[in-house]
């Protein structure tokens, strides 16, 4: 049964691949590219997020390849899949709960995780076949949570990262556009705008606490790596010739951020128009009641990790509840029991598009949050790792969602959350008007991604688009030698100053006694 869900939802997601819905309003190009694709192949909501871009530059006619391994073969149609034949580390691989009570494992997990994914990736002959001809390549796209592993790719070719995440301030900081932690969020948690005092403290810490992290879990891989290619640069080298940066924020949920040309703002990627939903679910879904749907991901809180006792809060919360509930929830039995369905993957954009769904429960991961914003749906969030936690407190912050925490969530605590959302309907104005803003845009998520890519191929990697301030170091940056040399100036222009006027005084004090001598 599980397996014939997640068959639908590959099917579905095959489906709208296929559909033509991918399909970019950018005029065709003059040109044909050879693109390769460097995602982490094991993470499939990686692999779901990128895949309209590399279908609809596949229907434009380009060349596009991407790694697959033998666990996950997608059928994106018309991209080659090189089955690199390595067992990468999976979402699977890590226990959610742990990650719950102690985010900090997480740090531990990723680096190891990364350094031995990195070995691997380079004792497979076929990825070394591929290395050895990237020079082929006009551009190879690299997901950032593959970096680790395919930064020697990226040396001397051109290339783009790709961002399953909102912009984290060290990312964008080595494309040379550091953000001000006086006001732009550190990405691990968010404060009310504009910061107060504390909160503005509190940004700062956390801003270099994400940098620190982002460079942690490059550290061991990157030891390995220089082993094994001695002639490579540092990662941070690597990483500031990046020629374009696809990255996932959007203004309705981040805000006005400024950012350079070659960084593109990609959020809502994913969406496309809603499908028709199974029938079993729609027949559930019609009528007069409102619906709340309940569901934490294809990958991160997949496995069945989730403690019992919490999935026995959220159903018998559900079952009390005067609405009905469509519940996705790892390791449960689907089938109907009163006014709660359960269920296994369902095709969640067509639920969320649907007018009954009132409520989204949610881990927030960054997927399911466009959707939701999208379709105008307030959120009760249950993160998990704690980029779900910098989601949530977006959305929190909007108006549009309250946040709980798995460690102390009980029935009451729910239920409560629940009929706050249900009868209070200010989260569902807030939500409609944050999903005004998020579909009010001149052009779409995927014409941005297709005309970037292709511009950074069509010009080689385009170097007029890079900053230059990517090549300056702090002291540069901030210009601390003549800020120092000005303070030096200062405090010797001050010294003779505070000279001249002892001796004139000595002088005048000196000529006031000679007088008194006189007389
Ligand atoms: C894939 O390529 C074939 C042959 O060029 C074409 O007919 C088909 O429409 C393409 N499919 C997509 C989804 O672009
Ligand atoms: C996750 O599930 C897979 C397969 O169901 C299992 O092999 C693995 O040990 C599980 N991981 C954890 C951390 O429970
Ligand atoms: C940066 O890009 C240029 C042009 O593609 C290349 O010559 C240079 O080696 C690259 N530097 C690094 C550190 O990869
Ligand atoms: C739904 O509500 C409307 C008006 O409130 C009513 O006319 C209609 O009969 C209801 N439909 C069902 C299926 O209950
Ligand atoms: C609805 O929620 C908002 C935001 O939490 C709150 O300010 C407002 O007082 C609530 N309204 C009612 C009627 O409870």
């Amino acid at each position: 049964m599980k397996l014939l869900m997640l068959l639908s939802v590959l099917s579905t997601a095959t489906a709208a691949w296929n559909s033509g819905y991918f399909t970019s309003s950018v005029p065709l190009p003059t040109e044909r590219f050879k693109i390769l694709f460097l995602l982490p192949t094991t993470f499939k909501s990686h692999i779901w997020m990128a895949a309209p871009l590399l279908v609809d530059l596949a229907r434009r006619g380009h060349e596009v390849h991407m790694f697959c391994d033998s666990r996950n073969q997608f059928k994106i149609p018309n991209v080659t899949c090189i089955n690199h034949g390595v067992r990468l580390s999976a979402p699977e691989d890590v226990d959610t709960f742990d990650v719950v009570r102690n985010p900090l494992s997480l740090l531990k997990t990723f680096t190891n995780a990364a350094a031995n994914d990195a070995e691997k990736m380079f004792n497979s002959d076929i990825t070394m076949k591929v290395f050895e001809r990237r020079g082929e390549y006009d551009l190879i796209v690299i997901d950032h949570l593959g970096l680790s592993m395919f930064y020697p790719f990226a040396h001397g070719t051109p290339f783009a990262i790709l961002s399953c995440s909102p912009l984290l301030p060290c990312q964008s900081a080595s494309l040379g556009n550091v953000p001000n932690p006086a006001f732009v969020s550190s990405a691990l948690m968010e404060f009310k705008q504009p910061y107060g005092t504390f909160d503005r403290l509190k940004n700062i810490v956390l801003t270099l606490a994400q940098c620190y992290v982002y460079w942690a879990i490059h550290s061991q891989s990157e030891i390995v790596m220089s082993e094994r290619f001695p002639w490579l640069p540092s990662f941070k080298e690597i990483e500031r010739n990046a020629s374009l940066h696809l990255v996932t924020s959007s203004m309705a949920l981040d805000g006005p951020l400024a950012l350079l040309p070659n960084q593109v703002p990609i959020a809502g990627l994913v969406l496309r128009p809603p499908q028709p939903l199974p029938k079993d679910i729609l027949d559930f879904m019609s009528g007069n009641t409102s619906v709340i749907y309940i569901s934490f991901g294809v990958s991160f809180i997949r496995n069945d990790s989730i403690p019992r006792d919490k999935k026995d809060i959220l159903l018998s919360v559900s079952k009390k509840l005067p609405y009905k509930v469509i519940m996705n929830v790892y390791g449960q039995a689907s089938g109907r029991s009163g006014n709660v369905l359960l269920t296994g993957m369902v095709p969640q954009q067509d639920i969320l598009a649907h007018p009954n769904v009132k409520l989204f429960i949610s881990h927030c991961g960054l997927a399911g949050v466009d959707e939701t914003v999208y379709h105008g749906v307030p959120v009760i969030a249950l993160p998990a790792a704690p980029e779900h936690g910098a989601m949530a407190g977006k959305l929190v912050l909007a108006g549009t969602a309250i946040q709980l925490s798995w460690l102390t969530l009980t029935e009451e605590i729910l239920r409560d959350a629940v009929m706050e959302i249900m009868t209070n309907s200010s989260y569902g104005e807030n939500m409609a008007f944050v999903s005004r803003v998020f579909r009010d845009q001149k052009d779409t998520a995927l014409d941005r991604a297709v005309f970037w890519t292709e511009y950074a191929a069509r010009f080689r990697g385009a170097p007029h688009l890079k900053s230059p301030a990517r090549h300056l170091s702090w002291i540069e940056f901030l210009s601390l030698d003549f800020i120092l040399l000005a303070l030096v100036l200062c405090y010797c222009a001050f010294n003779v100053f505070l000279k001249v006027i002892r001796a004139l005084r000595t002088k005048c004090v000196g000529d006031k006694n000679e007088k008194v001598k006189i007389t």
